[in-house]
């Protein structure tokens, strides 16, 4: 079964995910032999550190074998020859036995899959409005219960430019649990869109826009700092974790970032107890694992 969007990832596959990676996660991520004699075509359109070598160490762990390319400019579908990737996906069907694809336009996963006679991962695809970022989401969602138990009954502030495909994949996969409230303290020009905000009002989600951390921080169990999109834009000075924001904020809060970093989050802030973001990408690994056996049951 394919993992294109985190709105076909219903609670219950979640909660399947949650368990298996426990599992894992309590054996170390140890090396198992659930995937052998099975490739996995790691297909990397856009730049990756995290997502694409914890899903080759995860397809490795599981006794899998990795084929792919992390320079785009290497394939013929990177951006000289600009192969479409209808075509892509119907040489890897003969090629791999499931491709997970990270790509810079929003679809192009979706669009790969319709090609595809095996399971597709969507390993990141764009920005913007319906952009995913759906593994990213559960590993997210895995470090927010590892710290607190469940999921449900959380408060959840999402700093940053929120038009990326993580917060957008995280937003809409809290909705799936009871009782959780999100604020959102947006970089300005970079907010979501109001259609989204009634998406995610409608499923139930509580959503409050803030002006600043002060409305919010002693109160909230996970600041998620998106950062923004485009490298060369800082975030708003007002948005930086300061010692002043960490002294006003419960010792449990975790402080969770998908990284890469940006000046929102100075490295002065990893020796707190609250960083949790070197955790959460090391979660990558065994989610990652589970997300993999799961394309094959
Ligand atoms: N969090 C994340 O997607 O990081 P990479 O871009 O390094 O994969």
């Amino acid at each position: 079964m394919s993992l294109l969007s985190i709105e076909t990832l219903d609670r219950e596959r979640m909660e399947r995910l949650f368990a298996r990676t426990d599992e894992i996660a309590s054996a170390q991520t140890r090396n198992s032999n659930t995937l052998s004699g099975l490739i996995i075509a790691m297909l990397f359109f856009q730049a990756s550190t995290r997502t694409r070598l914890s899903f080759e160490s995860a397809a490795l762990r599981l006794g899998a074998q990795c084929i792919g390319f992390a320079e785009p400019g290497s394939a013929r579908a990177g951006p000289g020859w600009k192969e479409s990737v209808a075509d892509t996906a119907r040489m890897l069907n003969s090629y791999a036995n499931a491709s997970v694809i990270r790509h810079y336009e929003r679809g192009a996963a979706a669009e790969y899959a319709r090609h595809s006679m095996v399971p597709v991962v969507n390993a990141g695809d764009g920005c913007g409005m319906g952009a995913e970022h759906p593994t990213q989401a559960i590993l997210d969602l895995y470090t927010i219960r590892h710290a607190f138990g469940e999921i449900d009954n959380r408060k959840v502030l999402l700093v940053g430019d929120l038009r990326q495909r993580t917060p957008h994949s995280l937003l809409k996969s809290l909705a799936k649990f009871s009782n959780v409230q999100v604020f959102l303290l947006q970089a300005e020009g970079y907010e979501l869109s109001l259609t989204e905000f009634s998406q995610l009002r409608d499923r139930g989600l509580s959503v409050e826009v803030i002006e600043d951390y002060a409305a919010v921080i002693g109160d909230v169990d996970a600041i998620y700092l998106a950062g923004m999109e485009d490298p060369l834009e800082p975030s708003p000075p007002e948005h930086v974790l300061n010692e002043d924001v960490i002294a006003r904020m419960r010792r449990d809060t975790i402080i969770m970032h998908p990284l890469p970093r940006g000046n929102e989050l100075p490295s002065a802030i990893d020796q707190h107890v609250q960083a949790a973001y070197f955790r959460q990408a090391s979660f990558g690994v065994p989610t990652r694992m589970a997300i993999l056996e799961s394309l094959f049951q």
